[in-house]
Formats: C-alpha cells, structure tokens, sequence
C-alpha cells in the first residue's frame, strides 16, 4: 500500500515539475511571437493603414477589415495581460496588475472607441472616419500614458 501511495506521489510529483518547464518556458518566450507584442503591433499597423487613407480621403472598404481587427483586439486586450506572467523586456508596468479597475477602465475606452472607428470605416465616411481614428488614438495614448513604462 505504501509504496503504491509512494508511486502516485511521484507520478504527481513528475506532472507537477512538467508543469513548471512549461511555465518556465513562456517566460522565456520570444518577445517577436509573444501574443501581445503581435496584438499591439498589429493595432500600430492597422492603426497607421487607416490614417494613411484619411489623410488621402479615401476609406476603402478593404480597410473595414483592418478596424475590425482592432476592436477584435481591444475585447481581448485585458487577457494578454495575465498576472505573473511577465516577460523580461516587458514594458508592463506593476499596476496593470494593482490596479486592475483602472487598467479595465482604460481599455473599455478603447473598445468604446474602436467600435465607433469599425463603424465610420465601414460607412466610408472620411470624417467620420477622422474622428473616429483620433478617439481612437487618444485611448491608446492614454492606456500607455498610465501603464506603460518609458523605453528602457
Ligand atoms: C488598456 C491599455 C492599452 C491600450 C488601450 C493600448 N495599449 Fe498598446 N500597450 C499597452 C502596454 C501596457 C504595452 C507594453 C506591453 C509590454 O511591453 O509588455 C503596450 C505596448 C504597445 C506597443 C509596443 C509593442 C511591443 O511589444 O513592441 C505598441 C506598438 C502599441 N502598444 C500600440 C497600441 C495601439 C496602436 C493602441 C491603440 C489602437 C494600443 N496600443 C492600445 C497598453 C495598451
């Protein structure tokens, strides 16, 4: 009996250290394939694409997928941000975590504003759509202003 309890114990032991590398291994994930490196460089491509074509007065329906990416990305945005994850040339700063109403908040106002830019693009407004990119805009800049650290 002993020694089959024994041998669980290991067995779980054995899962259990398993476990570990495979949290030891996303820390040390690369920073180029780490999901929220390619989530918010994919808003700063989309987000330059479709000020480009504001700039130009031409709001091509070929961007409607470009914007919905972006408030793809904004409802998930919270969740590329899991606690004790981080990774060593992260710019996250602490209270992403401490004060994690704010940082909420602060991302509500993104998928606010990127719901309304999906929608302008999609009318092909170029105003609309100016407005819109701008709000946009704000709410990112104002995300980073308060839970981004400056470059290292
Ligand atoms: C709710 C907060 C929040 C919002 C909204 C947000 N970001 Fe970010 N962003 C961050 C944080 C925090 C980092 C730093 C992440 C890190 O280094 O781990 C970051 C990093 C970035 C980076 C650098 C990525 C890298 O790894 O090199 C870019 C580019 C970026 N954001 C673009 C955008 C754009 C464009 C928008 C809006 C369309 C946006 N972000 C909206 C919080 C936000």
């Amino acid at each position: 009996m002993k020694i089959i309890i024994t041998g669980v114990f290991s067995l779980v032991f054995v899962v259990f250290l398993a476990s570990q590398t495979t949290t030891v291994q996303a820390h040390s994930e690369k920073h180029e394939t780490n999901p929220r490196h390619v989530a918010m460089t994919t808003l700063g491509k989309n987000m330059k694409a479709i000020s480009k074509a504001v700039k130009s007065g031409n709001v091509t329906p070929d961007l409607q997928q470009k914007a919905g990416e972006i408030h793809k990305i904004s409802n998930g945005l919270v969740a590329l941000f899991p606690k004790g994850k981080e990774l060593s040339e992260s710019r996250a700063k602490p209270e992403i975590w401490s004060d994690s109403a704010g940082f909420d908040s602060a991302n509500n106002n993104f998928i606010k504003a990127a719901s309304d830019l999906a929608n302008a693009v999609k009318s092909g407004d170029v105003a609309a759509s100016k407005l819109a990119l701008k709000a946009t805009g704000k709410t990112c800049g104002g995300c980073h202003k308060a839970y981004r650290l400056p470059k290292k």
